[in-house]
């Protein structure tokens, strides 16, 4: 009864929130999936990213969707291009900080690890990633400042810093191109079902869960904004919205507070489980780093 009950109330603001995509007075060149109807690869620098590709059966869908499928045609372009890819100022920035000199060692990351575009190749994909010594997964950002302040004897980056920002799109850059692949096995399997909690967990104010956004209802305009799955292959990625690039983390804060919930802290562990999850259920897709959205 309670369960009826529930159910019939969230379909009551699920109604009120969600416009279907045919209702929806979006711009042309969306089709009834809310998928573009104008064809249109992500090709960047001759490279075709796989913004689409078969689900896993052990999926909840049966077609992986980049975010960028979903946004409209002028979002899309600026990623085509890196001189049209606003997030590129931040990743000069990183490439700059990358051989810089920094902390009592007297150390930069070069130091250590050399040309990036080898050293730093295909780590994006596999993040978030089991670190030993600390017994638990590491985000890339706590991976930095661990470099940072055990190796080089410097200060960590806050986490929404334009040098962590900088540092981590252009090290996530080197992997641009390269399949999702995150490992879930061993001791990585209880933060995976923690993730997978926390995403399935209906919360705030508006009592619902990130499956209700991006599982059941993507494709269909919410507010202003078309729905996606939610996939996190771009990050850290540029947001017309924020002006900026922002770190995946901020984009959790921002979903969570959309539907009146407390988030959680970026680097905390509830949102490195979620991040792991969540990466899980793109595996395959390109990494697209760093990624323009609306
Ligand atoms: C003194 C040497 C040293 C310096 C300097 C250093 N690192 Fe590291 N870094 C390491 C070692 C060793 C590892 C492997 C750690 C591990 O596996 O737990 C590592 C791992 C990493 C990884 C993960 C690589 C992977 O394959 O998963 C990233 C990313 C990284 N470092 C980034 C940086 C950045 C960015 C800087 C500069 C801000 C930096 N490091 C400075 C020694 C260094
Ligand atoms: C009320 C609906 C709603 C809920 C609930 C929600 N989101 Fe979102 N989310 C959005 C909207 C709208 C956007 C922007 C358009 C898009 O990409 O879907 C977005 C974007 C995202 C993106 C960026 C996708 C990209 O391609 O860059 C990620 C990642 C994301 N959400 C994760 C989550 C997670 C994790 C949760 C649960 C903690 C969650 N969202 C809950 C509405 C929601």
């Amino acid at each position: 009864m309670m369960k009826l009950m529930m159910a019939g109330a969230f379909a009551t603001v699920a109604a009120a929130v969600f416009v279907t995509a045919a209702a929806a007075q979006d711009s042309a060149n969306i089709g009834e999936q809310g998928l573009q109807t104008e064809p249109m690869e992500l090709v960047i620098d001759d490279e075709k990213m796989m913004t689409r590709v078969k689900a896993p059966a052990d999926s909840p869908f049966t077609e992986l969707i980049s975010g960028w499928e979903f946004r409209n045609p002028g979002t899309r372009k600026m990623e085509l291009d890196d001189f049209d890819n606003p997030a590129f100022i931040w990743v000069e920035q990183g490439e700059e900080l990358w051989s810089t000199v920094d902390g009592t060692e007297g150390k930069s990351c070069a130091t250590c690890h050399e040309d990036a575009s080898d050293s730093m190749k295909g780590v994006r994909a596999a993040f978030p990633k089991w670190d030993e010594a600390k017994g638990k997964p590491q985000a890339m950002e706590h991976q930095v400042n661990e470099c940072r302040t055990e190796r080089m004897g410097a200060d960590a980056w806050k986490w929404e810093s334009d040098q962590m920002l900088g540092m981590t799109a252009y090290v996530g850059l080197q992997s641009r191109g390269m399949p999702v692949q995150v490992e879930i096995d061993g001791p990585m399997q209880e933060w995976w079902q923690r993730g997978k909690d926390l995403y399935y967990q209906r919360v705030g104010q508006l009592d619902m869960s990130c499956a209700n956004c991006h599982e059941d209802n993507y494709g269909k305009m919410i507010r202003a904004d078309r729905l996606s799955q939610g996939q996190i292959n771009g990050f850290p990625t540029y947001r017309l919205k924020w002006q900026k690039i922002g770190s995946l983390h901020r984009r959790f804060k921002g979903c969570m507070q959309n539907i009146r919930a407390v988030g959680y802290k970026r680097g905390s562990d509830e949102f490195t489980a979620l991040e792991l999850y969540v990466a899980s259920r793109g595996q395959g897709l390109s990494v697209e780093t760093p990624a323009v959205r609306q």
